[in-house]
């Protein structure tokens, strides 16, 4: 018994000694305390309990504080919030306001703060002077506000700036160019404005450049091209406008560019004969002002895998060599102005799962045999001017098709029965077909589509009773049947559509009381009007 207790006693007094390594009176650098202790101090909340082992004079013994072991001062102050904490995940909450004072800590090396949005305060102004040997600033998803400061361009060491997820505000410091070393610079989703300095282009180690979702004005800097070991540019979600520049065709490291959601206008200046970018992965360029022909060499972008490049002003010809893509995954082009038919070489991309060429000038009247060979999952093929049947040889694509767009051409006859099929019941989870001429009834087989979340077959020709089996498709979020002939009563099944948040039923020849309940009833007056005889909640009562 008293062996044990002296065992553990032993055991208590080694394990406290050997902590930290540090006699327990050294102290630190009167600089490095005075900064840290103003940081804690201007903290009042810390949920992961690191600061409050932060007492004494020792602060190279703390937590989150790395110290050079020559110079005995502070290099790393790493705190983010997001940690383990006795060996599971947590995340940290901390509340309070940035002290400027750590701007004493003069030989910061990294410093690590991120994910307390209760963490306000500003980026001390004059760091780009007093942290001389700052390699690493990551500030990221707090509340902190203000400019990054002009000085930040006199941290010549930086290698990595990453800001996202503030409320940083003003423009981006045209002294951001001298940071010669800087690798990576990503200010994304912040308040910034004003123009993208065109010293930028002189940052040639920059690897990724992430400033998207900020408010962005002004022309992408005309020599970006220069950004020879570039990977991920990402400026989406902003205001610029102007051309894209011509020099984009040189960025040879490139792998992913999302300029997507701005007002860019002119031709896609890429890639160049001479100029490959066979590095490319991810190209966005949706949402903006974008004209002329996709480029004949568009196949040169040989790892290409995503291509979006829908609400443009696109026009010409889907380009031959679009079947050099052999990696192309996402194929959206939607709302431009191409037109001609499709190209046959079309056919060899092996790897296409989701294509969308609704709403141009297409017209291919019936859909090419090719396709049957696509392992596409998600179709949209709205306004492409398709003729006659719903096409037969959707069966026999080699995948399990979950979204299936043909609305606003002309097909004609009626809903197939094996619309129910095996190949559709497992996965099928968008149905659109509105805006045709098809007839006849909903076949009952469509009760199979237990997946499906979204019908719509509103302005067509359909005609007779909606079928019972509508209630069971129990993941239903959006029916509309508007526009149609369907007569008789509203199916009782459909009360138990728990998860229906529209529903549309106008402009047909329902008749008698609507089953009373939610959802029904909760949807407004237009989703029921221009039948023949509805009445009961939301419309007015029925007449005994
Ligand atoms: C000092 O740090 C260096 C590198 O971090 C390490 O290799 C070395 O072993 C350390 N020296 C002592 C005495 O702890
Ligand atoms: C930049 O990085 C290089 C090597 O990575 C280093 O030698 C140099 O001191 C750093 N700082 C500046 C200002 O170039
Ligand atoms: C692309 O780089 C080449 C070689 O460095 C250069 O001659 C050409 O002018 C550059 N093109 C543009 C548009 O900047
Ligand atoms: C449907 O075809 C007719 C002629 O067959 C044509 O006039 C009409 O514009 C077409 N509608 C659509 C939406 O393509
Ligand atoms: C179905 O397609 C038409 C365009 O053809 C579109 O206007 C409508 O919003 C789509 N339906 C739903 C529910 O998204
Ligand atoms: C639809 O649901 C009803 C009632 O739950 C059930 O009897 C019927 O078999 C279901 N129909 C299909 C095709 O799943
Ligand atoms: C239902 O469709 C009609 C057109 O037939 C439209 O006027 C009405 O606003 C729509 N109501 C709802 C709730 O979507």
């Amino acid at each position: 018994m008293t062996k044990f207790l002296w065992g553990f006693v032993l055991l208590i007094t080694l394990s406290t000694v050997g902590e930290g390594n540090t006699s327990p009176n050294r102290a630190c650098n009167p600089d490095d305390l005075k900064g840290l202790t103003s940081f804690k101090a201007g903290i009042h909340v810390d949920t992961s309990d690191r600061l409050a082992t932060w007492v004494g004079s020792d602060c190279c013994a703390w937590d989150g504080i790395t110290c050079d072991n020559r110079t005995g001062r502070v290099t790393e102050i790493n705190l983010p919030g997001f940690m383990t904490k006795d060996d599971a995940p947590f995340d940290a909450w901390m509340e309070g306001s940035l002290s400027s004072k750590i701007t004493l800590i003069s030989f910061l090396e990294v410093l690590h703060l991120g994910g307390y949005s209760g963490l306000s305060g500003k980026i001390p102004k004059l760091i780009g002077f007093r942290l001389p040997k700052l390699r690493k600033l990551y500030l990221y998803k707090n509340s902190l506000t203000g400019p990054i400061p002009e000085s930040i361009g006199r941290l010549s060491n930086l290698e990595e700036l990453f800001l996202p997820g503030n409320k940083f505000s003003g423009s981006i410091p045209s002294s951001i160019g001298s940071l010669k070393n800087l690798s990576s610079l990503q200010l994304y989703s912040n308040r910034l404005s004003g123009c993208m300095p065109d010293s930028l282009a002189s940052l040639t180690n920059l690897v990724h450049l992430d400033l998207n979702s900020n408010s962005l004005t002004g022309h992408i800097p005309q020599r970006i091209g220069q950004l020879q070991v570039l990977q991920d540019l990402d400026l989406s979600n902003n205001l610029l406008s102007g051309k894209l520049p011509p020099s984009m065709a040189n960025l040879s490291a490139i792998q992913v560019i999302w300029l997507d959601t701005n007002f860019l206008e002119g031709p896609i200046p890429f890639p160049s004969s001479s100029a490959k970018m066979t590095s490319l992965r991810l190209l966005r360029l949706q949402n903006n002002r974008l004209i002329g022909k996709i480029p004949p060499n568009f196949g040169d972008l040989v790892s290409l895998e995503v291509a979006f490049l829908s609400n443009n002003k696109l026009e010409g010809e889907i380009p031959k060599s679009i079947g050099q893509l052999s990696h192309l995954a996402y194929f959206n082009i939607a709302h431009n102005m191409i037109q001609g038919s499709l190209p046959s070489e079309m056919s060899s991309l092996k790897n296409l799962n989701s294509l969308d060429l609704s709403f141009n000038r297409l017209r291919f009247s019936s859909v090419p045999r090719w396709f049957a060979e696509l392992p596409v999952s998600r179709i949209s093929l709205a306004s492409c001017g398709i003729q006659g049947q719903i096409p037969e040889l959707l069966r026999t694509i080699p995948t399990l098709i979950q979204e299936l767009d043909l609305s606003a051409n002309n097909l004609t006859g009626s809903i197939p029965t094996w619309i129910g099929d095996g190949k559709f019941a497992q996965a099928l989870y968008s149905l659109n077909l509105s805006d045709n001429s098809l007839v006849s009834k909903i076949p009952d087989s469509i009760a199979n589509l237990q997946r499906l979340i979204l019908l719509d077959l509103h302005a067509n020709k359909l005609v007779s009773n909606l079928p019972e089996a509508l209630g069971n498709l129990s993941m239903l979020k959006t029916l509309e049947l508007q526009q149609n002939r369907f007569s008789g009563k509203i199916p009782y099944g459909l009360l138990t559509l728990r998860e229906l948040k529209t529903l549309n039923l106008s402009d047909n020849l329902l008749e008698g009381k609507i089953p009373e309940g939610k959802p029904l009833s909760d949807f407004p007056k237009s989703s029921y009007s221009g039948n023949n005889g509805l009445c009961g909640k939301p419309l007015a009562p029925c007449k005994a």
